[in-house]
């Protein structure tokens, strides 16, 4: 029989165990939904929510509300927590006992069931559904009518990817976006409030002064980029993070150049709210919809297909041979079936852009046997913070259904910190995953470093090599790969498919394919647009990609017509031009700008808008302004001298010269054929034209 706690009867503590139960399941149902679902008055209910919280194991966040169809939250507090856990072992043997009892007066035999506790656990983990946050559809139809009229938050693209896998159980124990007390403990101890494990803070950054509108105890409507609202949340808190600690803790250090840091410094809002979600509706992805899976979505083909252990792979990258060796090791070594699950939410800066990738991991498919091998898209926004990431992509796959799970060396690594050095050890994360995986409830296949070996054709953990200095060992880096992909040179078959080769050089075609901007500075007059006039037709001779010519005057007369000369305007100006000549670059073409751009941090915003697509040439046209007054071409410097244009650069306005251009060039005693020469011999040296 149970120790019954506090006296309570077998039937009592049964009750208890239904109602935290339910608690723990939708904790913002209403309470007539609560009694519906326990199949109880609405008088028991309440009843018994007052018994619960008279005895600290339920706390009540949100009563004082007059509205009485508002919903009230209650909360399962750390008591309350592990008494339920009490009551479900209790509930769990008693009800293993009456089924052992059946089964003897079944089959006649004395006692032939015994619970495997780890077994049943790894079980449950793939085949019975997570709970999800999302309300029914009937209730989401009026909860959307309602939460029009609520206090709206626009979700990042960042807390898009986190909604999402709150509200889908991806993130299953988390009910929303974490409360004070919960990201202080995760912060500082990988730890919620109950003592669960979880490694990386979920929270909902805000601006200072929309923080200021929001009360406590208020919802919120949480809505995507088109306005669509995707759920609401509960405020219960609202606080100003210690943004340096949190980088120190759950990154490691407190260095911009790792990109959360640099996120949570230079993008994320000042202010984090907390509080309880519910899913109205899911995200909506126009891409590769066949491709992206729920967890209970998952669970339930891993129950079609009788996959009781699955073994997942995470990827931020293309697959290479090196990764379907470790893969389809890793499936050996764990007996187990493979989901392929790549990151397309959000993942490090510079990596190949998802729908390639998605059409890499496609051409790769077939090399694995599709009986024992999935592949699901999984739209993560991801950290990179290495040991601390590998814990939580873990518990990410466990809620996925998955029972083991693949991490290799320098998982979700970020790259060098600001002095050159890596911010983990490689096999950090691996140490990490080691210590927590019991807990975790997913086993780790680990690996060591893969490496082509050439006398034996064959991929091989660089640890397990034993005769190194006798054999030939071969190995293509990131950095490496980009290089030849950049250059056009040759990516050989041992390193991979040539179908994923082919992929990744339709996207990123080599240099003297790819699109890019010259940008031309300089003061009025100072010859940007006769030489910019002179280059388009050289490039216009040697053929290849369509070239486009935004010059200050055509410019200003086609898409700023409306704009004078303050700072604002010439900034609007030039940042259009970025934009036009961005576009222009990632479609391939050549853009040729060539305005005054008098400001460096305008013309650095510019060259970050284009770099992403392509090159960016800064070319500094240094005409002295006493060259370019005497020239006076439209006679604006004499309308200038006598105040009769206001504000004009280098009389009345300044101009930054270019401290680190990609070129500087004289025009005085030079011919405009051989400045616009000397632009084509850079852009050959940079390897953006083929001689
Ligand atoms: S900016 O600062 O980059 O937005 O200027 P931009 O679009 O290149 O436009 C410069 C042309 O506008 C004429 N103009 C002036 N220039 C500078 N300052 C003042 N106040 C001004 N007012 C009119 C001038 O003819 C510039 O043409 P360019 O081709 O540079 O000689």
């Amino acid at each position: 029989m149970p120790i019954l706690a506090q006296n309570r009867s077998v039937e009592d503590e049964d009750h208890l165990f239904r109602l935290l139960r339910q608690l723990d399941i939708a904790p913002q149902a209403s309470q007539r939904a609560t009694a519906t679902a326990l199949g109880i008055s609405l008088g028991r209910l309440n009843a018994q929510l007052r018994t619960a919280a008279n005895t600290g194991l339920i706390k009540v966040t949100d009563r004082d509300d007059t509205d009485k169809r508002k919903r009230f939250a209650y909360v399962i507090t750390l008591r309350g927590g592990s008494e339920k856990n009490r009551l479900t072992d209790v509930f769990l043997k008693r009800k293993f006992t009456e089924y052992d009892a059946l089964h003897a007066e079944l089959t006649g035999a004395t006692s032939g069931l015994s619970p495997f506790k780890h077994r049943t656990k790894l079980m449950q983990n793939n085949l019975a559904p997570v709970p999800e946050l999302y309300v029914s559809y009937d209730s989401s139809q009026k909860m959307k009518l309602e939460a029009a009229d609520l206090t709206s938050h626009n979700l990042t693209p960042r807390q898009i990817c986190d909604l999402e896998l709150l509200m889908n159980g991806g993130f299953n124990p988390l009910k929303g976006f974490l409360s004070e007390a919960d990201y202080n403990g995760v912060v500082d101890n990988m730890r919620l409030t109950d003592g669960t494990l979880w490694p990386m803070p979920i929270t909902l950054d805000v601006k200072a002064d929309y923080a200021d509108t929001v009360e406590i105890g208020q919802d919120i409507a949480l809505r995507d980029q088109e306005g669509v609202i995707l759920g609401t949340m509960s405020v219960t808190d609202k606080w100003t993070p210690n943004k340096a600690h949190e980088a120190e803790k759950v990154f490691g250090a407190d260095d911009y150049a790792h990109p959360a840091v640099n996120y949570l410094h230079n993008t994320a809002g000042d202010v984090y709210l907390g509080g309880p979600v519910t899913g109205i509706q899911q995200p909506v992805h126009y891409d590769f919809r066949a491709r992206r899976d729920t967890p209970n979505e998952l669970r339930a083909y891993f129950r079609k297909m009788g996959w009781r252990k699955v073994v997942a792979f995470q990827t931020r990258n293309p697959l290479h041979r090196a990764h379907q060796e470790l893969t389809f090791r890793a499936a050996k070594e764990a007996q187990a079936n493979l989901l392929i699950h790549p990151v397309v939410g959000l993942t490090k800066p510079g990596d190949v852009d998802h729908f390639t990738r998605v059409r890499c991991y496609e051409a790769v498919l077939d090399q694995y046997p599709s009986s024992t091998t999935a592949m699901s898209l999984l739209n993560l926004a991801m950290r990179m913070a290495g040991p601390r990431e590998a814990v939580w992509h873990g518990l990410i796959r466990k809620n996925h259904g998955c029972t083991h799970f693949i991490v290799g060396r320098d998982h979700a690594g970020p790259g060098n910190n600001s002095q050159g050095e890596d911010f983990y050890g490689p096999y950090d994360a691996q140490d990490l995953f080691r210590e927590h995986q019991e807990e975790m409830g997913i086993i780790m296949v680990d690996f060591k470093h893969m490496v082509w070996v050439s006398e034996r054709a064959q991929y091989e953990a660089m640890d397990e090599i034993k005769d190194k200095e006798d054999v030939t060992i071969l190995n293509i880096s990131g950095t490496e790969l980009r290089r030849r992909l950049v250059e056009g040179l040759e990516i050989p078959e041992w390193f991979s498919f040539p179908q994923v080769v082919a992929e990744l050089r339709k996207t990123k075609p080599a240099r003297d394919k790819q699109g890019f901007t010259v940008f031309l500075t300089g003061f009025s007059g100072s010859g940007k647009s006769t030489i910019a006039n002179a280059l388009m037709v050289k490039l216009m001779e040697m053929g290849g990609r369509p070239v486009t010519l935004l010059d200050g005057d055509i410019v200003r007369k086609n898409l700023s017509s409306e704009l004078g000369f303050s700072k604002e305007h010439r900034d609007l100006n030039i940042r259009r031009i970025g934009y036009v000549a961005s576009e222009i670059t990632k479609n391939g073409g050549i853009a040729i700008c060539a305005p005054i751009a008098p400001y460096a941090t305008t013309r650095r915003a510019v060259r970050e808008d284009i770099e992403g697509f392509g090159a960016f040439i800064e070319i500094h046209i240094a005409t002295s302004i006493e060259e370019c007054e005497r020239r006076d071409r439209k006679g604006l410097y004499k309308l200038a001298r006598a105040g009769k244009i206001k504000e004009f650069t280098g009389i009345s306005d300044p101009y930054d010269v270019p401290t680190n251009p990609e070129m500087s060039m004289e025009t005085e005693n030079v011919e405009v054929d051989n400045c616009a020469h000397q632009i084509i011999l850079k852009l050959e040296s940079m390897g953006l034209i083929k001689a």
